[in-house]
């Protein structure tokens, strides 16, 4: 099994509510391991840039606001299959859908409130860590 790289963002409203250590204690009791961190508060520029795919849908705009309405915590997880897991442990983008005991089922406020970030995909994971991430501040663990 190859180790794999995932992109992660604790949302504007799960840091206002103080729940970024709940975050990351279930990311590391999945088994996963944070490689890289730092909090930023996102311009809109910034935060259209990282949702380009969804630039002209209905719900842009306001995603861009809530995005860029306090700070964030991003991250650079690591581990087996990492992209597929951490989709898995935050459960489905609406919160109505999530699975019980998911990251969005037991967080999430509602579907654009809802808490946590994962790249889609190992194409989406690369380009978001290099989004946020310099190759020198991300720490590979044994
Ligand atoms: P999307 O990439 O479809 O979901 P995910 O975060 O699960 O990959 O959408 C990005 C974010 O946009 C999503 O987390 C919440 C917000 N959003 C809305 O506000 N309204 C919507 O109808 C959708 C589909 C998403
Ligand atoms: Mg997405």
């Amino acid at each position: 099994m190859t180790i794999e790289r995932t992109f992660s963002i604790v949302k504007p409203d799960a840091v206002k509510r103080n729940l970024i250590g709940a975050i990351y204690n279930r990311i590391e009791k999945a088994g996963l391991r944070v490689v890289a961190a730092k909090m930023i508060h996102m311009d809109a520029d910034k935060a259209k840039g990282f949702y380009a795919e969804h630039e002209g849908k209905p719900f842009f705009e306001d995603l861009v606001a809530f995005m860029t309405s306090g700070p964030v915590m991003v991250q650079v997880l690591e581990g087996e299959n990492a992209v597929v897991r951490y989709r898995e442990l935050m459960g489905k983008t609406n919160p109505e859908e999530a699975a019980c005991g998911t990251l969005r089922a037991d967080y999430a406020l509602s579907l654009r409130h809802n808490s946590v970030h994962g790249a889609d995909s190992p194409v989406s994971a690369a380009r978001e860590i290099a989004y946020f991430f310099a190759d020198d501040e991300i720490c590979p663990r044994d």
